[in-house]
């Protein structure tokens, strides 16, 4: 009989920031037997391969971290958005409850609209500003109401070494050009996917699930033009980089201008101990040198 119990795990989103991170620790948590899901084996808008998926393979944590997250191009297909990261996470949550499976669902600092002044709690009252905050406010209702068994875990300014993401583009255009623009009355905290990633595995490998809301981004906090000049720091560029104001650089969607999340209870609830954004920051630029990106 093995010490302690095993758990099947499924993943979707696979291909992405987040998921991609999982894949990279899943061989450090053998208690774990993982199962990755990608958009073909998984698509968010096909309600009967979802269903059909779901009532073939039984698991026992059920992580959500597909969804549709291009933010500005979400303002012109907004019903294609709700029915991928709304619909879909309610489908998946009553699903899932059939059997009490647990579902971890990864939600956004974007369910705010920016005006509070002070770090915002997990009782903080939301009010999206564009539809892919809308639609991932109505997908946390619905999972938390579908399925009892079920975490909502927001995070903010999510980056990695894999994917598309802000410091890879802040890297790629400061060797392109002389001088960049970029925004500094936004403020929040920057996410490394890993640590996010490695924080979830933590709070599973405690065998304590509590239901409910979580904050998790890194500690600190910063505007886009500060994390930019971080990364200019860490890569020793030698490009100006221009703080502007967000009415300088106008895009379809509206951004929340602070979005910063206090992450006391997820810190007590599981012990966890959350690096500087600087910190995590200078380690994913330290695995992009290595990868010669
Ligand atoms: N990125 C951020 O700054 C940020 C901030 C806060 C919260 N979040 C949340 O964190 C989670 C992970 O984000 P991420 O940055 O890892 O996202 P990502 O890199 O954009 O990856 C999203 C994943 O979703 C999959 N996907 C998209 N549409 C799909 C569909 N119709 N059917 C099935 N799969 C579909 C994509 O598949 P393909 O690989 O095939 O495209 C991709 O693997 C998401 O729930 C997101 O809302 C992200």
């Amino acid at each position: 009989m093995p010490e302690f119990p095993t758990y099947r795990i499924a993943v979707t989103g696979s291909n992405g920031q987040l998921g991609k991170e999982f894949v990279r620790i899943a061989t450090h948590h053998p208690r774990f037997q993982f199962t990755f899901l990608t958009r073909e084996e998984f698509p968010l808008d096909d309600n009967k391969k979802i269903e059909t998926w779901l009532n073939r393979n039984p698991v026992d944590i059920f992580i959500h971290c597909a969804a549709y997250t291009a933010v500005d191009k979400a303002e012109s297909e907004k019903e294609k958005v709700f029915r991928i990261n709304t619909s879909a996470s309610g489908l998946i949550a009553t699903q899932l409850s059939k059997n009490k499976t647990r579902l971890i669902y990864i939600s956004t600092d974007y369910v705010f609209d920016g005006t509070s002044a002070s770090p915002l709690n997990e009782n903080a009252i939301t009010n999206p500003v564009n539809i892919y905050g809308a639609s991932k406010l109505e997908g946390e209702r619905l999972v938390l109401h579908n399925n009892p068994s079920s975490q909502v875990i927001r995070t903010s300014w999510l980056y990695s070494s894999f994917g598309n993401n802000f410091v890879k583009t802040m890297i790629h255009l400061m060797r392109e050009r002389d001088s960049i623009r970029v925004v500094d009355d936004q403020k929040g905290s920057p996410t490394y996917a890993g640590d996010l990633a490695g924080a979830l595995m933590q709070m599973l490998e405690s065998d304590h699930f509590i239901p409910g809301i979580y904050h998790y981004s890194n500690e600190g906090e910063t505007t886009w033009y500060k994390f930019a000049e971080e990364i200019k720091k860490l890569t020793d560029s030698k490009c100006q980089i221009i703080p502007i104001p967000t009415s300088g650089y106008p895009t379809p969607a509206k951004r929340p201008a602070y979005s910063l999340m206090d992450k006391s209870k997820i810190k007590k609830d599981y012990g966890l101990q959350i690096p500087a954004w600087q910190t995590s920051l200078a380690y994913c630029i330290e695995l992009l040198k290595k990868q010669g990106v």
